[in-house]
């Protein structure tokens, strides 16, 4: 890949071009920002990493729209973060608007991107974006399970006290309090999950992978989590920019998969170079069918919001 534009020198924006870079994912990253030097500094800041990191990513930031032409993936992190007692839903109108500028930045200096949606609440505004891009479905997607699946996974290997590499987890729906941690479709060494943990553990963990983000934020006090959130969007970018065709939990569009229509949310995909290549169809049981159908609901009802 030769170029990702990163829309956002926040903390998960910049957090993000620093691991990109680091990992030496594409030729350059262009980093941009509305704040007068913000992506610029962020990006000088980045560069004098490159001499002990040994990348040759070039990170360009600034405030001008016309740095992300020629993209090949542009990433999407500006927006209102939410503060302490704020759900997600919270910010949706104002973070509504500033995606739907964006989308026409986009539409207008680099229409052959993919779009990847990080900014919440970033199952509606996957949606949004999608919408307005008019693209091929594929070619717009959101990040929030890869996210959620890390915690879940985190969770889990505190409880069972077993490395954090061989647990292999799933999370599916909204990225929101109704999210849907598949406990038994998650394995620790092959083991499901289900059967490896008693009641009282397996809730302890649904509950804190729900919690995750609010966690972070309540015990911060002034602000987001960024460097899970960073790591989630660098594995999925890493999934595009390689073709790796990874099956990883990402908001995508659903045109009747898991009975679904009109919607975006987190399903597990096939992600490699033209994006979403393939929506997989658990074999979900009743319960987590019904407990996806609450989350579903959820989404449409701030759907119906913006
Ligand atoms: C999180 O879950 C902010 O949605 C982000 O931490």
């Amino acid at each position: 890949m030769k170029k990702i534009s990163i829309i956002g020198a926040g903390r998960v924006g910049e957090t993000t071009a620093m691991i990109i870079a680091q990992q030496d994912l594409c030729r350059e990253i262009a980093l941009l920002d509305v704040r007068e030097g913000a992506a610029a500094g962020a990006a000088l800041d980045i560069m004098q990493a490159a001499a002990y990191f040994g990348f040759d990513t070039q990170v360009n930031g600034g405030s001008d729209s016309a740095l992300i032409a020629g993209s090949d993936l542009v990433i999407i992190t500006a927006g209102s973060p939410r503060k302490p007692g704020m759900s997600r839903s919270d910010v949706l109108a104002i973070n509504r608007g500033v995606i739907d500028d964006i989308v026409d930045q986009v539409l207008e200096f680099t229409p052959d991107a993919l779009l990847l949606i990080v900014t919440n609440p970033v199952d509606v505004l996957t949606w949004h974006a999608w919408k307005r891009t008019g693209w091929d479905k594929r070619r717009v997607l959101g990040q929030a399970g890869v996210l959620d699946a890390a915690r879940m996974a985190h969770f889990i290997a505190r409880e069972t006290g077993n490395s954090v590499k061989d647990i292999q987890t799933m999370v599916i729906g909204g990225h929101g309090d109704t999210m849907v941690p598949l406990l038994r479709l998650s394995n620790v060494h092959g083991v499901s999950a289900a059967a490896l943990l008693d009641p009282a553990a397996a809730a302890r963990i649904i509950e804190k992978t729900r919690n995750g983000g609010s966690e972070v934020l309540t015990l911060k006090k002034t602000g987001s989590a960024y460097n899970a959130p960073a790591a989630a969007v660098a594995t999925m970018v890493d999934a595009i920019c390689h073709d790796r065709k990874r099956v990883l939990s990402c908001v995508s569009v659903l045109e009747g998969e898991y009975r679904q229509s009109d919607i975006t949310a987190g399903v597990p995909v096939v992600l490699g170079r033209h994006g979403v290549e393939q929506v997989i169809e658990l074999p979900l049981n009743e319960t987590e069918l019904a407990d996806f159908q609450v989350s579903i609901d959820s989404i449409r009802a701030d759907l119906e919001l913006a």
